[in-house]
């Protein structure tokens, strides 16, 4: 039976994704399991080019209209790259997934039938994840790592108001959630490394 292990990075804007997504790639690689890295929205060439569009900062699309376009390149990408590596045996690593459009244009949008989609879509995507991994740090820390970015995207710009409701619904969808552990990442890099590094080291041996 293949070791695969599908595991999902999530969390505000500022709270460090990229820098610990590519930490736990090179622990996985560094204990020679085979993974690859996804991200969301893109991953697939049909991805990146709905990714264009999303984070285009002039684009004035409705939040379902969005959802629509985060989940097309999210089937595209679950079908064609995700379970095709966990088939193979891979571990995959995910940089944010289907929680992102429930927190993102469900819940802090308030919009009722994205809510309403991702009661009928979750089982179906979160049936193989084994771990997720929520990053959260204060509204402040977020805010000081976002200013010190030279390029922004659409939803970095959104201001404190919307970082707020975002981190209020990460909050919520994960709190009975069993397979996410939270990790804060106002610490130290190192401290934040090591806590996610024990997360793996269990996963690993399960
Ligand atoms: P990205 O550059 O990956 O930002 P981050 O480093 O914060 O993950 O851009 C993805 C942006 O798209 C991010 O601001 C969150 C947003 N997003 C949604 O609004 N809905 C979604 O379903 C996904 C996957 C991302």
């Amino acid at each position: 039976m293949p070791n695969k292990k599908f595991i999902v990075f999530e969390g505000n804007e500022g709270t460090g994704k990229s820098t610990h997504i590519k930490f736990a790639s090179d622990y996985l690689t560094q204990k020679k399991i085979k993974h690859i890295v996804t991200r969301e929205p893109g991953g697939t060439s049909f991805g990146e080019s709905v990714r264009s569009v999303l984070l285009d900062k002039n684009s004035d699309l409705d939040s379902l209209s969005e959802a629509m376009l985060f989940y097309a390149s999210r089937v595209f990408n679950y079908n064609n790259i995700i379970l095709k590596a966990l088939n193979e045996g891979k571990y995959v690593i995910c940089d944010r997934f289907h929680y992102s459009t429930l927190v993102y244009q469900g819940l802090a949008e308030n919009n009722k039938r994205v809510i309403e989609l991702h009661e009928l879509l979750d089982s179906y995507f979160s049936e193989h994840i084994s771990l997720i991994i929520y990053l959260d740090a204060s509204i402040k820390t977020c805010l000081s790592r976002i200013n010190t970015r030279e390029v922004s995207d659409k939803f970095e710009e959104k201001g404190e108001g919307f970082l707020v409701k975002i981190k209020s619904s990460y909050e919520k969808i994960f709190l009975n959630n069993k397979k996410s552990v939270k990790v804060l990442t106002d610490d130290s890099v190192s401290d934040v490394q090591k806590n996610i590094q024990n997360h793996l080291d269990k996963l690993i041996d399960e």
